[in-house]
């Protein structure tokens, strides 16, 4: 397997992006509770400190998709959560062709949520399949591979702090 290649995006840039993103959520989000729901798992570090940086009282939970034997999108793992009525925000690491949040975003409108939103760390536009209004976009990047801060490939280098573009 390659090493990653140069730095995109620094630990100090994504954190900073990351409490402007965490301010204009609480503003949004001010009085609605609104349910965190954390795609696993590249997201989890986004959703961690985007969590830690907000005001606004929220809660967390996970959701776990995966393709079946014929090639759907499944959910493998639900949120333990009761969405019915709640104002969900959807926090995804990267939107590339869409299609994995467009899925999700359908299957948690079918839970009875009140709103359902779309925050991503990263939008890497060239690639979009499906139009999908995102509301909280971190950084918009070229079209690149990129691994680090949660993003992996087979898995490995989620741990790196620094986002990196990576050529296989
Ligand atoms: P989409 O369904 O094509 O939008 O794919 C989104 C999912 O693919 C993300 O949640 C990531 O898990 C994965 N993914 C897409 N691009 C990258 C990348 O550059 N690095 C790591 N994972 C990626």
């Amino acid at each position: 397997m390659n090493e990653p290649k140069d730095i995109l995006l620094e630990k100090q840039v994504i954190e900073e992006r990351i409490d402007a993103l965490a301010r204009q959520i609480d503003q949004d989000y001010k009085d609605k509770n609104p349910v965190l729901l954390t795609l696993l798992k590249g997201s989890f570090y986004f959703a961690a400190d985007l969590s830690k940086q907000m005001q606004a009282t929220h809660s967390i939970d996970f959701l776990t998709v995966a393709h079946d034997s014929t090639g759907m999108l499944k959910v493998r793992y639900p949120p333990t959560s009761n969405l019915k009525g709640r104002h969900v925000l959807l926090i995804e690491d990267i939107v590339d062709s869409g299609l994995t949040l467009h899925y999700i975003v359908d299957y948690v409108k079918k839970q009875g949520a009140k709103s359902v939103t779309v925050c991503t760390l990263l939008d890497n536009p060239v690639r979009r399949l499906v139009n999908l209004p995102i509301s909280y976009i971190g950084f918009t990047i070229p079209d690149v591979y990129v691994v680090g801060y949660g993003l992996d490939v087979n898995e490995y280098y989620r741990n790196l702090s620094d986002i990196h573009i990576y050529e296989p």
